[in-house]
């Protein structure tokens, strides 16, 4: 393959960007070699600066639920842009996605709007320790929910110590208020809490994990969690950036059945331009300013591009509530490909999915927390993510990441997909 425009853009890149990238994964630095640069994205493929084109699941890390350029985001796009890009006053847009986002999760009785995953997360802690008038907050191991400071942080090796700044830059200050738990250990959250009686505002998790690979809570899980926060006067926070209107119309709350307090968005939510927002119960939302004394702002929040893309990726999967039968659906043709794939090499792989998030840990150890998630041998997915690319498969260059299936993959890319996976897997095992 060739890929020398690639690698001189890169050079230039590192001279004046930080290591050549402007968020950190997309460097390639778990999997080696250099990244890619992309000219173009139609459907389910991207096309790179040297002119190779891959089937791609990495999806803009998620927001492309329904491929790439769909027409009715372009669309919406194309005509709100005539009318102004930004105006740092209220739109109508803005009524019609709150009111939306409303129907769509019934959690949600109000939500405020910004620019990114980690600024719905970061402000929806602010809320909730407004709202509680407590300080501390407990995460989990292995959760990501953004680069605010106080989630860059990681637990000591006993769970109540005190937690440790997991990035220079990041104060001891800021670590003492995250408390860190472990994910599918409910032992574990009570012994936090025990430890700290009426001092934690928030307990913030993600109900489906993307960020250990893909994990996914027990029920029985998240209801203790539900209870504990209810007895304890917690708010739970469902972080649902990376699942919210991925794994259902209302989210991983719709599966398992279970309501949060707050609930924070991104990705899909803005329709592949930069959007955040969080929400939920109005007693918590009304905190926030102007309604409230919680300060959150933004010159960009709610902006009319970000909005009309948004706008239109929701409405069309409440118009549309057949897409997540048919990611389903996709997802099984390549959970069941790989499966039949392992078996024939004689390899017990963990594979976890839900709907069309999926992924395969290099380790035949089941994998439902971080430590087990951790058990997997990266250096083999490295050999694994190359020997992909090199077949036209375009996959996240990190195994703790996950598989975005989108409504554009046909049967024939889910099949290409399968074909490339038992060849690499047979070369590199
Ligand atoms: C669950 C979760 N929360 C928060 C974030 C942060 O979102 P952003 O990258 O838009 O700031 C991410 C990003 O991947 C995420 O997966």
């Amino acid at each position: 393959m060739d890929t020398s425009k690639s690698h001189k853009l890169f050079e230039e890149a590192k001279k004046f960007i930080p290591g050549g990238v402007n968020s950190p994964v997309r460097a390639f630095k778990s999997v080696g070699g250099d990244p890619l640069f992309i000219a173009r994205g139609e459907g389910s493929k991207i096309y790179d600066v040297d002119g190779n084109s891959f089937i791609e699941y990495i999806g803009s890390w998620g927001p492309h639920l329904f491929g790439h350029n769909p027409s009715f985001i372009i669309e919406a796009l194309e005509s709100a842009i005539k009318n102004g890009t930004s105006f740092g006053a209220p739109t109508s847009l803005e009524v019609e996605m709150a009111k939306l986002i409303t129907e769509l999760v019934p959690s949600i009785e109000m939500v405020r709007m910004v620019n990114s995953g980690t600024e719905a997360t970061m402000s929806a802690v602010r809320a909730a320790r407004g709202f509680t008038g407590r300080e501390k907050f407990i995460k989990f191991e292995g959760c990501y929910h953004g680069h605010a400071d106080f989630f860059l942080i990681k637990a000591g090796s006993g769970a109540l110590t005190l937690g440790i700044p997991t990035s220079p830059g990041v104060t001891k200050g800021n670590a003492a208020d995250t408390l860190i738990a472990d994910y599918n250990d409910i032992n574990s959250v009570k012994k936090l809490i025990d430890a700290n009686k009426k001092e934690i505002a928030a307990i913030i998790i993600e109900p489906v994990a993307g960020n250990m690979g893909v994990v996914k809570a027990s029920n029985e899980f998240l209801s203790s969690l539900r209870k504990i926060c209810d007895e304890e006067n917690i708010v739970l926070i469902f972080d649902e950036v990376m699942t919210g209107f991925r794994v259902a119309k209302g989210g991983a709350q719709e599966i398992v059945g279970i309501t949060p307090d707050l609930t924070t968005f991104g990705k899909i939510i803005g329709g592949g331009l930069p959007v955040g927002g969080f929400g939920g119960k109005k007693e918590i939302m009304q905190m926030i300013a102007p309604a409230g004394p919680v300060y959150q702002a933004g010159t960009l929040s709610g902006n009319p591009l970000a909005m009309a893309a948004g706008y239109a990726a929701l409405k069309h999967i409440q118009d549309n509530p057949a897409v997540y039968n048919e990611l389903e659906s996709k997802g099984k043709i390549l959970e069941d490909g790989f499966k039949n794939n392992l078996k024939k090499l004689g390899k017990k792989f963990a594979l976890n999915r839900v709907g069309s998030m999926f992924c395969m840990f290099f380790t035949e150890q089941p994998v439902n927390d971080f430590k087990t998630a951790i058990t997997s041998d990266t250096e083999l997915y490295g050999k694994y993510f190359h020997g992909m690319l090199e077949r036209g498969i375009y996959l996240a260059p990190a195994q703790f990441e996950a598989v975005f299936i989108s409504t554009a993959h046909s049967n024939d890319d889910l099949e290409k997909t399968i074909a490339a996976h038992y060849e690499t897997l047979k070369a590199i095992l």
